[in-house]
């Protein structure tokens, strides 16, 4: 199947683009786009909402049900049927259309893990309109770049979110954001959470349920298989997130085939990806994938640990029949940290459970097998980025398994041409680690283009390896073909299986009046991977104690960012390493902190400040 795929890439994804239904089947399935660049089904017309709701009902899976809200920090557990999550859908989508909001038109999504955020999602599908959901652990200025980047029609938020135990009350973040944006959106909506209510009357906000009760439900709008489903920022090499685009047709035939082949599963199976709609697995594995292929799917509103404690997904799997968890390894470190024994698993039945999935970073041998002899089920290791939109490297569960490696995430999935190139753009030897990449052209449901930034597509991925998508990943592949991916080689870090940016931080951290220069770098961290530690230059004659500077910075970073950067740690250095030119070896300080070897470059200014700064990062972590 993966040598077909390869080979003869149009006749494998013409083939499984009928296993979705289209308003208008395509007859160009691989073509080439206005840039010269490759593009699935451009003829062909579909609608993703029709994919993921209506064409169950028509089915007969209208009673089946489609969605279950859990959400410990409530204490609610709501059922939806596909018949109901469509009228909801159909609803709601009313709503948008009375506002104005047609085929194309951007709609900017920042809500907590409540259903509405499922439909409000699904509904701009519906219309055809381009959603952009924001993950509610952002700050009101990432808020306000996304904005300003997506010029959106309507806002969609809630007045909280719920942390645990903590309320986050969003309206602040939402008014600031929209205070600092030049783009003016002429609606916002809000919805409003019993756990916090808030007064909108003479606000910008309008209210959900009102404007519901108004609306008249309305059909799905065809759309081509290239237009926009969504644009999801992600944090790239500089300051400015990414707006990954994601298209409709090949998404939708990319999902539906990914649920069998990778992830084991048929129509009517329950799914549980825990993760956030904020992120691309959300997108993924918690709306659109599940929806399609005509799962169960689960919006879960907890943490794997304290909504109330370590057995929380033990819990869910049961009550809900879970055949599939999705997560990132952290969640697992957290439960193991709690529960290191895993007795609470004890608690209940979860025999209905057949794969752990895991990604979003690294996962430690230890955890594997952790989770391994707990669950005594496979636990697959499987990478993927938002860029993809579903994954690269994976075991297939939905084939023959192969046996688990720790530390790998197995072999290349259909669709993806994946190799090791080394530093002379060769393919690497067997074990030799090198830049991970994929060959053009990449399957459908991967980033046609960055929102508004063709030109910023094709430096940040295509021209590093000419007909190469360039992943921002190193790694080897061994004798057997299995690959392991050792962890970005850009200046992008991963905190608890979230993407962060280091330029992010490091732009607000040279903001502070006592910092002349910073380098921010990923730690190792037990719990999250990695966590963020600022390495500051002060002004000369600037006097702030390391403490109060490290306070400061901390609080800028979560006002800026958002408290998920999770920015603990600053310390004083007298001097960075840099190059004659005055250019920070931030590469070099990444393998200092790593401790991998590292070849010190022939036009580094001062040999001594490599020792200073081991000496320093070792001290502090
Ligand atoms: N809205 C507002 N704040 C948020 C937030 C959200 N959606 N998500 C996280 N935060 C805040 C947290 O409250 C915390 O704030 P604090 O510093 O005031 O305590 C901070 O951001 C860090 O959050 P987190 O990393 O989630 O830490 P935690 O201690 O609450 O939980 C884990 C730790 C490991 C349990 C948690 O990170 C987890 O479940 N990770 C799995 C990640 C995941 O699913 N990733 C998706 C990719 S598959
Ligand atoms: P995101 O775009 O947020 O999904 O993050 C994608 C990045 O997370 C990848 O480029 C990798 O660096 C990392 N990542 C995701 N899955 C894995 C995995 N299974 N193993 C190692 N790293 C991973």
């Amino acid at each position: 199947m993966y040598q077909n795929s390869i080979e003869q890439p149009d006749v494998f994804w013409g083939e499984k683009a009928q296993w979705i239904d289209w308003f208008k089947f395509p007859q160009e399935i691989l073509g080439t786009n206005q840039h010269g660049l490759p593009q699935w089904y451009a003829d062909g017309e579909l609608n993703t909402c029709y994919l993921a709701l209506d064409r169950h009902v028509e089915a007969g899976r209208g009673d089946q049900t489609a969605l279950i809200w859990d959400s410990p920090v409530t204490g609610n557990i709501v059922h939806y049927t596909y018949t109901e999550l469509r009228s909801k859908t159909a609803q709601f989508a009313g709503v948008l259309h009375q506002l104005g909001v047609t085929k194309g038109d951007r709609v900017i999504i920042y809500m907590p893990m409540v259903p509405e955020v499922a439909i409000a999602m699904l509904a701009c599908a519906r219309l055809g309109a381009v959603h952009s959901v924001v993950f509610g652990g952002f700050a009101a200025h990432e808020l306000a770049l996304r904005i300003d980047d997506a010029q959106p029609k309507v806002l969609l938020t809630a007045t909280a979110g719920i942390e645990v135990d903590k309320i986050i009350p969003y309206r602040p973040i939402v008014e600031h954001a929209m205070m600092e944006a030049h783009h003016k959106i002429p609606h916002a909506i809000m919805l409003q959470r019993s756990v916090h209510p808030e007064n909108i009357e003479d606000s910008v906000f309008q209210d959900w349920y009102a404007l519901l009760e108004a609306a008249t439900p309305v059909g799905c709008t065809p759309v081509r298989a290239t237009d926009p489903l969504y644009i999801l920022y992600t944090s790239g090499t500089t300051g400015k997130p990414k707006g990954i685009v994601r298209d409709n047709g090949g998404y939708a035939v990319a999902l539906r085939f990914s649920m069998e082949y990778v992830y084991g599963v048929q129509p009517g199976d329950v799914f549980w990806a825990a993760s956030d709609v904020g992120w691309v697995v959300g997108h993924s594995y918690i709306v659109y994938g599940p929806l399609i292929t005509g799962c169960t799917t689960i919006l879960y509103e907890g943490k794997p640990i304290k909504t109330p404690d370590a057995g929380a997904f033990w819990r869910v799997i049961a009550d809900h029949g879970v055949k599939v968890l999705f997560t990132a390894p952290t969640g697992f470190r957290a439960i193991r940290k709690e529960d290191p024994d895993g007795h609470l698993k004890n608690k209940y039945d979860i025999s209905c459970l057949k794969y752990l999935f895991l990604a979003g970073e690294r996962c430690d041998a230890t955890t594997l097998e952790w989770a391994s002899n707990l669950l005594n089920i496979p636990v697959i290791d499987h990478w993927w980025q938002t860029e993809s939109g579903w994954p690269m490297l994976a075991n297939p569960a939905g084939q023959t398994l192969l046996p688990v490696k720790p530390g790998s995430s197995a072999i290349p999935v259909p669709g993806f041409d994946i190799a090791i190139l080394n530093h002379d753009h060769e393919p690497a030897a067997v074990g030799e680690e090198g830049a991970v990449v994929v060959k053009l052209p990449m399957p459908p449901g991967c980033l046609p283009t960055l929102w508004n930034a063709q030109d910023r597509f094709v430096e940040s991925y295509l021209s590093a390896y000419p007909g190469y998508y360039f992943t921002g990943d190193g790694g080897y592949c061994d004798e057997d073909g299995y690959f392991f991916i050792t962890g970005r080689i850009d200046d992008v870090i991963n905190v608890a299986g979230h993407r962060l940016s280091t330029a992010d931080m490091e732009e607000i951290v040279s903001t502070h009046k006592a910092v002349a220069e910073c380098a921010v770098v990923g730690i190792a961290d037990e719990l999250r991977g990695q966590v963020p530690m600022g390495l500051v230059v002060l002004k000369a004659g600037a006097t702030i104690e390391e403490a109060a500077l490290e306070a400061d910075l901390v609080q800028m970073v979560r006002d800026q960012l958002g408290a998920v950067a999770c920015f603990k740690r600053a310390v004083i250095v007298q001097r960075l390493p840099k190059t004659r030119s005055g250019k920070i070896l931030r590469k070099t300080i990444r393998a200092i902190v790593d401790q991998v070897p590292y070849s010190v470059p022939s036009t580094i200014e001062d040999m001594t400040v490599l020792d200073e700064i081991k000496g320093i990062i070792f001290r502090s972590t």
